[in-house]
């Protein structure tokens, strides 16, 4: 019988931003060769969208739009919309629960693909939705090209969401993402090719979707359910159902127990529809 899975949960006093200062002032002290680093890109700032807006800025400037012009915009966001910020620390927090590699808040804030690129990738779409659609496509080309995660600036994506290891992930311009939802590297969220408009798929809450799976069409998967790494995924699934397979098909049933998500979980294994049964399939 497999082990019950609990939710790793970290709550740090006084929140994520107050927890991420705090090892920032740590990791100064114990890496010397950081200390700059780590003061202008945390230490040096009061809120936690002060930070993401020079750090981001920072990485997505170049010749075309300086670091300073991006700052400024990131900043406009975040003012303009709090719960952007919100976002960014559910979704930080959500990387240190589900990641096992994740120790620190710093690991995703400094160096993480999959968090700076969907926390760009929400500039980007509040961009999108002020209607500065070629600030928003810059944006875009930017961060597919820094983070390797190309997400049209439409997409919506909820909070909570974990992109693990980032390369070649894409998000097509009519897909949904809603809350608690983890990917790892390689998954596209396409259209076949035959349809227009609103084409893409739609990923309802809690759902884990395995490395390099293909989800394509204007199909649903629903809650909570998993896709298999490598699958190609062209009907919809129903909730808390295991597809896997090219193309994708049921293979099993819930894989842990109501109180966790299967992207909380981030459980791979296999198990049987039947909890009492502990078969792998
Ligand atoms: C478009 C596409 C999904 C197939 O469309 P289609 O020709 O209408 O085929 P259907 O969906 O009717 O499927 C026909 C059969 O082939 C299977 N099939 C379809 N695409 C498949 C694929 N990529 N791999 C394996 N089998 C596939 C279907 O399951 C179905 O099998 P069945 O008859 O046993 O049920 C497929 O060609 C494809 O993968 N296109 C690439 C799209 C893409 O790369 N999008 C990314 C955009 S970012």
């Amino acid at each position: 019988m497999a082990e019950a899975l609990q939710p790793r949960v970290f709550e740090a006093s006084g929140g994520v931003w107050a927890q991420l200062r705090v090892e920032a002032m740590q990791a100064a002290a114990e890496e010397p060769l950081l200390a700059s680093y780590l003061h202008a890109a945390i230490l040096h700032h009061e809120r936690i969208e002060d930070a993401l807006s020079y750090h981001l800025a920072s990485k997505l400037g170049d010749g075309d739009m300086s670091s300073l012009q991006l700052r400024e915009v990131c900043q406009e966001a975040y003012n303009s919309d709090p719960g952007i910020a919100r976002l960014a620390e559910r979704d930080m927090r959500v990387v240190r629960e589900r990641d096992p590699a994740c120790r620190v808040y710093l690991q995703p804030f400094l160096y993480f693909k999959g968090y700076a690129g969907l926390q760009a990738h929400r500039i980007a779409h509040w961009l999108w939705t002020q209607e500065r659609e070629i600030l928003a496509f810059h944006l875009q080309s930017r961060i597919s090209e820094l983070f390797s995660i190309d997400i049209h600036p439409n997409a919506k994506i909820g909070g909570g969401v974990f992109i693990d290891h980032a390369n070649g992930i894409v998000i097509g311009e009519t897909a949904v993402v809603e809350d608690d939802v983890s990917m790892l590297h390689s998954v596209t969220l396409g259209g076949t090719g035959k349809e227009r408009g609103d084409r893409h798929p739609k990923i309802r809450r809690g759902v884990l979707i395995g490395a390099g799976a293909k989800v394509l069409g204007n199909i649903e998967v629903g809650a909570e359910a998993r896709i298999a790494a490598g699958s190609v995924v062209l009907q919809n699934v129903p909730p808390r159902c295991t597809v896997a397979g090219v193309p994708a098909k049921p293979i099993g049933g819930p894989c842990c127990p109501e109180t966790i998500t299967p992207a909380q979980a981030m459980e791979h294994r296999i198990i049987d529809a039947n909890p009492d049964s502990g078969a792998a399939i």
